[in-house]
């Protein structure tokens, strides 16, 4: 087997299959690490009074709820996400926090949304994944008013975010088969490239754009880490799927190399991503 991460078009595969399932199982654990992330997206989203508003790529439906909570009813919000398991763990929140939230289960490439029906489109990292990013791009701003506003924050390059890949790193010798990262290709920094990223909404039709760097500081209790590492990203998915003598040998190897980033009992990273904003 050659070491890849999953091809462009087996995305919707992983977000339906162990991908979506690790983040719900994960999903107190990610609200609270990447709080400070939505916190970021959904006061600048507050800030222009939007009238309705689609979350894309919106996962378990934290930021897309907590928008909807900000907004007390002067605003709509809808969010979509092509994984099953996470768009239910995102309608049964909004059920139990009794919030008016839409949520739709679609491949927001391609979906037929409303023309001209959002004000505002925001995602927190839900946009690096489109088979065709473009197309993507394109096919929102189709359903964007005229005069809307996309605030998308993505993750910049795996060499700014080295906590991020310090698990693959440490368990790389245990677990040869690992995929590995393609510059460019769906997944969590297919839009690293800052140059890519502002030709990806021009391209689709969007104008105005403008992206900037944010070093966000995020921070996860140290007794969560071991939770992290066997259930998320590339280790977390190869190990829900290992015996236990190879999940404890793999821990055992990946925990120290976590040990610069332990602090005062808390897991502490800067988040290095990129804000882009565009106009319809
Ligand atoms: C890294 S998660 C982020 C989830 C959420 N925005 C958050 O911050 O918690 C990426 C999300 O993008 C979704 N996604 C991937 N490809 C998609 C597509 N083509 N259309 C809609 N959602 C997609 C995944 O299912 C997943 O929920």
């Amino acid at each position: 087997m050659s070491r890849q991460e999953p091809k462009s078009n087996e995305q919707g595969a992983l977000w339906n299959g162990l991908g979506g399932q690790s983040w719900v199982a994960s999903q107190d654990l990610l609200d609270d690490l990447f709080r400070p992330i939505e916190d970021l997206l959904v006061d600048s989203a507050v800030s222009v009074k939007p009238h309705h508003v689609l979350d894309v790529g919106c996962g378990t439906g934290s930021t897309t709820i907590a928008l909807a909570l900000r907004l007390g009813g002067s605003g709509a919000c809808t969010g979509v996400d092509i994984s099953e398991p996470m768009i239910s763990r995102a309608r049964e929140r909004a059920s139990l926090e009794d919030v008016a939230v839409t949520y739709v289960r679609a491949d927001a490439q391609t979906y037929p949304f409303d023309r001209a029906s959002f004000d505002l489109l925001i995602s927190r990292f839900g946009v690096m994944f489109f088979d065709d990013p473009v197309e993507a791009l394109a096919n929102l701003r189709r359903a964007a008013a005229p005069g809307a506003a996309v605030r998308f924050i993505a993750w910049r390059g795996a060499a700014e975010n080295p906590f991020m890949t310090t698990a693959e790193h440490a368990a790389a010798p245990l677990l040869p088969q690992l995929p590995s990262r393609r510059p460019n290709e769906p997944g969590q920094f297919a839009f690293a490239d800052r140059d890519r990223v502002r030709e990806i909404p021009q391209n689709g039709g969007w104008h105005a754009v403008g992206i900037e760097p944010i070093d966000v500081p995020c921070t996860m209790p140290e007794g969560a880490l071991v939770r992290y590492v066997s259930q998320l990203g590339p280790v977390g998915r190869a190990l829900q799927q290992a015996d236990d003598e190879c999940r404890a040998r793999v821990i055992a190897a990946v925990r120290p190399a976590f040990t610069p980033y332990v602090l005062g009992g808390e897991v502490r990273f800067a988040a290095a991503c990129w804000m882009m904003e565009a106009r319809a």
